[in-house]
């Protein structure tokens, strides 16, 4: 195919008039006798080639009627803009090749398919617009988040995936074999984000994670990405402001760069317009006057069994449906804080003015998505983050290398943790997690 410049979809503009040459794959066709109509995919994005009967040879006509949806294709022809939808395209056919014919029919029709059809044929999914749109505004999520921080002087600090001791309890530890030793795979990057803290100030790793819990909720992964900023000098309130600028910037960021993403996803962006500062910060023993509020209000309502509903017990963590409870309340991000040191990890940082509480924040998402951020301020006094691993039964000797830091110049400091794929099903308006991920890893899934 001469004379024609190879370009992909997302350049067709500025090819105008003239002949180019396009190579992806068959995403549809649709034949009237006299035209084919090739809708051609090439990762960029797609576009329709119109090939007419007479513009063609019979033979390439008729080849262009046996070729199967997802078979790669080479296309070459003239790019035209469409008379009544600005930025739409279409390719005049003048030449068709058949890169590759597909080997059978290709999994994934355009029928109705399940959803664990779906997970199973992943690998071939992701070629699908929804699935696309969906990994693009991951994309931008994660580029955001590094932007962020890169742009406030933070550095980047890798925290490893091979760990000898547990972050965030150890129920949910996947054990691995380390050279003949126990090792785990991380949880959490914070207890070697808070030594690069004071290595650097501003420090924040970004990566996979791993919780081995039998939970099979739509909120649940056993493998998800995390960023983890730690901030030397911060106390909780400083930690809620990052939080909040931070989510701010990423919802800014996806609407300025994904809108077509999200059209097709049909997610309502009034919605994400909505998100500004600032987030309502209530205290968890607000939480639990909602909670009950609403409780009160249910036992009134007739509804049957509702009289036996108990009120929401002090000290004990928020729960996926209390959360949804709470965030209805709000058209934005809220952030609770202050919960019971009780039912949170050892290294939390008590509330000098109340000792039951723990200096922590969680912040959920609107519109019932739960909890995509938690965080607050650490335990600086070395007596005390001693009696926390004491107390969580935590094996002394894996812990040494993180008391020293309250040995050699201990500090106030403070940070969170934001997963990345509960933030992607928040803003794509996506039910469960599962697609928020191109390979996710879950209770009953490892493959493909
Ligand atoms: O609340 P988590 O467990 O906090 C920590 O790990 C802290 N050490 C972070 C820190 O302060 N540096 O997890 C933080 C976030 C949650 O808010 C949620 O968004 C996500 O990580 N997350 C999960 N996402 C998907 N699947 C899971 N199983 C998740 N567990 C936590
Ligand atoms: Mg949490």
């Amino acid at each position: 195919m001469q004379d024609a410049p190879a370009i992909d979809t997302s350049a067709l503009s500025e090819h105008v008039g003239q002949q180019v040459t396009l190579r992806g794959w068959l995403y549809n066709r649709r034949s009237s006798g006299k035209v084919h109509f090739l809708e051609l995919r090439d990762g960029a994005g797609s576009v329709q080639c119109v090939m007419g009967k007479n513009d063609v040879s019979e033979e390439l006509f008729a080849s262009a009627d046996r070729v199967a949806q997802e078979s790669s294709i080479e296309i070459r022809g003239e790019v035209k803009a469409h008379p009544k939808r600005p930025g739409v395209f279409e390719v005049a056919v003048k030449d068709f090749q058949v890169i590759a014919p597909t080997v059978g029919e290709y999994p994934i029709s355009p029928k109705e398919h399940g959803t664990d059809f779906l997970m199973d044929h992943r690998h071939l999914w992701l070629r699908s617009r929804r699935q696309h749109a969906i990994v693009r505004v991951r994309h931008t999520i994660i580029q955001a988040i590094r932007d962020f921080f890169d742009g406030r002087g933070f550095t980047l600090v890798d925290a490893p995936i091979f760990t000898p001791n547990a972050c965030e309890g150890t129920s949910t530890l996947f054990e691995t074999d380390y050279h003949g030793d126990k090792a785990y795979l991380t949880q959490s990057g914070q207890l070697y984000m808070e030594a690069a803290a004071a290595a650097f100030g501003k420090a924040y790793c970004f990566g996979p994670t791993f919780r081995a819990e039998k939970s099979k909720t739509r909120r649940h992964l056993s493998e998800f990405w995390m960023v983890e900023p730690e901030v030397a000098f911060l106390d909780l309130q400083g930690d809620m402001d990052l939080a909040e600028d931070f989510i701010c910037f990423i919802v800014e960021r996806v609407l300025e760069h994904r809108r077509p993403e999200l059209a097709i996803l049909e997610r309502d962006v009034s919605k994400l317009e909505a998100i500004k500062k600032p987030f309502p910060r209530i205290r968890y023993d607000e939480a639990v006057a909602i909670l009950n509020e609403a409780r009160a209000a249910k036992r009134t309502s007739g509804e049957p069994d509702a009289e036996s509903t108990p009120d929401f017990p002090w000290g004990e963590d928020l729960g996926a449906e209390d959360e949804t409870v709470i965030s209805s309340r709000y058209d934005r991000p809220v952030m609770i804080h202050r919960y019971p040191a009780q039912v949170k990890a050892f290294y939390m940082k008590r509330d000098p003015e109340d000792a039951r509480l723990a200096l922590c924040v969680d912040v959920l998402a609107p519109e019932g998505y739960g909890e995509v951020i938690g965080g607050g301020q650490r335990e600086d006094d070395l007596t005390t983050v001693e009696r926390g691993i004491e107390a969580h039964k935590l094996p002394r000797e894996a812990f040494e290398w993180y008391l020293d830091l309250r040995r050699y110049g201990t500090f106030p400091h403070a940070g969170f943790g934001l997963g990345v794929e509960r933030t992607v099903a928040w803003l794509c308006g996506l039910p469960h997690v599962r697609e928020t991920i191109p390979f996710p890893r879950m209770l009953n899934r490892l493959a493909p």
